[in-house]
């Protein structure tokens, strides 16, 4: 009888306290993404097709782009991200950054993924390395990103809705509408972590 009331309690303790620093840990998560989670969620996912997925991003790359929007060299579709204040962008870059949350597939079609990775090994591998899975030179991630993003920021570039990053022009030159799509299609069929490797099976 001790017995089970000393292993109830200890299991109670073990709840209270155990859990307590990862409840304070959600609720300052909570805090810091309370501007963000209805589009980006708090995990990074973005909960609509055409809102980015932030999760995993390298935390340098996120300071850049928030900064891109904060210093008005990317215009973006939604206000708040001119105004996030400075003393934010650290913490909610890391926090993203750090987010393991896995992206959920858009539906992509195979004979646009087969004709974008040629055209991405041609002309977007230089930077987007890995089928998007790594980067050179601050080029964003883009494996696994949300298809309808990536369709809308491809073509944002020709249009010089958005800028051109360094040498990116270059890449881009002849490219008609219907390849960028298809490259978009490419990386957004791409898992965003790497297949493990170096696990064989044992025979
Ligand atoms: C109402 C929806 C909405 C809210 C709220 C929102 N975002 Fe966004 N976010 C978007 C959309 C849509 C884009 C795509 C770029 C564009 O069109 O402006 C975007 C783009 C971004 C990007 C660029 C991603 C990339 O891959 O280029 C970052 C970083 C970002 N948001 C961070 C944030 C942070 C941090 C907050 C909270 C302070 C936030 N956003 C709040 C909708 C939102
Ligand atoms: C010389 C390096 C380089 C090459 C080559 C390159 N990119 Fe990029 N790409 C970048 C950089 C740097 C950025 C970040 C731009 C910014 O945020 O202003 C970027 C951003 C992007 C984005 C936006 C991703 C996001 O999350 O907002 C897309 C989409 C993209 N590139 C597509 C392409 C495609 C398609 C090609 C090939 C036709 C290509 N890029 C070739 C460097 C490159």
């Amino acid at each position: 009888m001790n017995c089970r009331i000393g292993s109830t309690w200890l299991l109670t303790a073990a709840i209270i306290f155990g859990s307590a620093p990862i409840l304070a840990q959600e609720t300052a998560n909570k805090n810091l993404t309370d501007n963000c989670s209805e589009c980006h969620g708090t995990d990074g996912i973005g909960v609509e097709p055409d809102m980015p997925h932030l999760n995993g991003q390298p935390e340098a790359l996120l300071v850049a782009m928030i900064e891109a929007f904060r210093q008005g060299k990317r215009a973006p579709k939604v206000r708040i991200h001119r105004e996030i204040p400075s003393g934010s962008v650290e913490l909610l870059a890391k926090h993203y950054a750090q987010q393991k949350a896995v992206r959920p597939k858009s539906v992509t079609n195979p004979d646009l993924v087969a004709r974008g990775e040629a055209l991405y090994l041609k002309r977007c591998a230089d930077c987007h390395l890995d089928n998007g899975r790594e980067s050179d030179k601050e080029a964003p991630l883009t494996a696994g990103q949300s298809l309808d993003y990536l369709i809308a920021q491809t073509l944002a570039f020709k249009s010089k809705e958005r800028p051109f990053p360094y040498l990116m022009d270059d890449a881009y030159r002849g490219l008609l509408d219907e390849e960028l799509t298809a490259i978009a299609h490419f990386f957004s069929a791409q898992d965003q972590l790497a297949p493990q490797k170096g696990r064989r099976r044992k025979r």
